[in-house]
């Protein structure tokens, strides 16, 4: 839906945090742009890795954000995981020219903080953000929030949010958010 609003005869999008490119899969399954440009922008081995793979012509990975400016921004399950999202944020917002859409983002009433997510063998450490910052930081930046839902993903067709029954209620995500902010111009 985003995709087909933005207008242009051509649509650009930067994906930050695109692993390998899922959201451009689905993007290009289900929107009708004729000419569309895909950025993802990720960590050196991860483009490495997926430019000998070649996903697609109009799909490149590049190790850092391009000078834009592009139509969407988009980070997807990704802005929690960068060491320091305020500026991730920031230079997502200096990239677009329309659009900047958070998907899949644990928010929380408390201060913000960072936890341990367990993945297999290994351990990554995520951001569990304040709404209020995060809403903060994105006014600093000049973006305009149009829309917030929250984010349902099934996982085998069972996800209810968080386990976070061990924390303190305000410490507790239920189900991540999506927000969708417009570039104030
Ligand atoms: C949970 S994955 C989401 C991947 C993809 N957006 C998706 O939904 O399939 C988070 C991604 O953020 C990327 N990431 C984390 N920190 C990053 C950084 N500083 N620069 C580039 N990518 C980063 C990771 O490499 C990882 O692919």
């Amino acid at each position: 839906m985003l995709l087909g609003a933005t207008g242009g005869a051509r649509t650009s999008v930067l994906d930050i945090g695109g692993g390998g490119a899922n959201a451009y899969h689905h993007a290009r399954a289900s929107a009708r742009v004729a000419d569309l440009r895909w950025t993802v922008v990720e960590r050196p081995a991860v483009c490495e890795a997926m430019r000998r793979c070649g996903v697609a012509a109009e799909v490149e990975f590049l190790p850092s954000v391009p000078p834009g400016p592009f139509d969407i921004v988009f980070f997807g399950s990704s802005l929690q995981y960068f060491e320091d999202w305020r500026t991730a944020l920031r230079g997502a917002a200096e990239a677009s020219a329309g659009f900047v859409l958070l998907e899949d983002v644990p928010l929380v009433r408390s201060p913000s903080f960072v936890a341990e997510q367990r993945y297999f063998e290994g351990v990554i450490p995520v951001w569990f953000l304040n709404h209020e910052e995060l809403l903060g930081v994105a006014a600093e930046a000049a973006l305009h929030l149009v829309a917030w839902d929250r984010y349902r993903a099934g996982i085998l067709g069972r996800w209810s949010g968080f386990p976070m029954d061990n924390y303190p209620p305000e410490m507790r995500v239920g189900l991540p958010s999506s927000l969708l902010f417009r570039v104030s111009l």
